[in-house]
């Protein structure tokens, strides 16, 4: 497969930039990270898990997309940032969840193909949105184990899917169980906000299976049915070792 950097273009009008795959969509506008434009939203297929809405999927010129705002955190900091720094687009969270998706996709990693990040400084509103192409038919790890156990070959696929980002040094800020999904036929790895590639040490590596654990073990013991157990995890990291 081959990504053409060429497709990659950044629009900018004002304070507000958007950069996006030209090979995906035409010259797209704000509309297109604008929640309440949005046609068809179905909260209630996401986020169940601990209620959260913050993603909308959507369709746009024949595409099922994802549309994902930044809300919590870094707020203050970017706009303390701005101030003294000056606003450097390629900072913003969003252009760069957009960058490192657009590499993982060149590697052949099963991640969200990125269709547009927009950044937008309004006073002293900063804005941020991602769009991504839905993966469809998916459902987060942690929902599907409130509901049912998952089978050894499945854990063990989980840990290989970890196994393979770690393989190209791509380190994921949030791994939990909500940013891992399950889709009839692969697992992908979402949510690359803060991730990037790290090529110095390894112990952020084991670090990252750390926290997976850490949200299982979470969700266990806030949910009544939650279908993990020690087994379960010794299933993972037969997976991740074996790739
Ligand atoms: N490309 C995608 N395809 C399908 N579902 C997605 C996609 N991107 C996000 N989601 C859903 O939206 C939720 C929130 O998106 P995520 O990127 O994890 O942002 P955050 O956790 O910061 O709100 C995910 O847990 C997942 O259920
Ligand atoms: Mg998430």
């Amino acid at each position: 497969m081959t990504v053409s950097l060429e497709k990659i273009k950044i629009k900018s009008s004002g304070q507000h930039h958007i950069l996006y795959d030209a090979s995906l969509i035409d010259n797209p506008d704000e509309t297109l990270f604008d929640p309440d434009a949005k046609s068809s939203t179905l909260p209630e297929k996401t986020n169940t898990a601990i209620g959260r809405a913050q993603a909308r999927f959507f369709h746009y010129h024949g595409l099922d997309l994802v549309l994902k705002r930044y809300l919590r955190g870094g707020m203050i900091a970017s706009l303390l940032g701005d101030r003294y720094f000056g606003f450097n687009v390629e900072h913003t969270r969003s252009f760069r969840e957009f960058r490192l998706l657009h590499r993982l996709q060149a590697l052949e990693l099963p991640a969200p193909v990125p269709v547009a990040a927009s950044a937008e400084r309004a006073g002293l509103v900063f804005r941020a949105a991602l769009v991504t192409k839905e993966i469809s038919g998916a459902t987060t790890l942690a929902d599907h184990l409130m509901q049912t156990k998952l089978d050894d070959d499945l854990w063990q696929a989980v840990g290989s899917c970890i196994r393979r980002f770690h393989n190209q040094d791509v380190y994921h800020a949030d791994l939990n169980a909500r940013n891992i999904l399950l889709s009839s036929d692969r697992i992908y790895l979402i949510d690359f906000d803060k991730g990037a590639f790290r090529y110095l040490g390894e112990s952020w590596k084991a670090a990252n299976l750390a926290r997976l654990k850490r949200s299982l073990l979470k969700f266990r013991s806030l949910h009544r049915n939650f279908y993990f157990n020690e087994e379960d995890w010794k299933q993972l990291l037969q997976g991740y070792t074996k790739v």
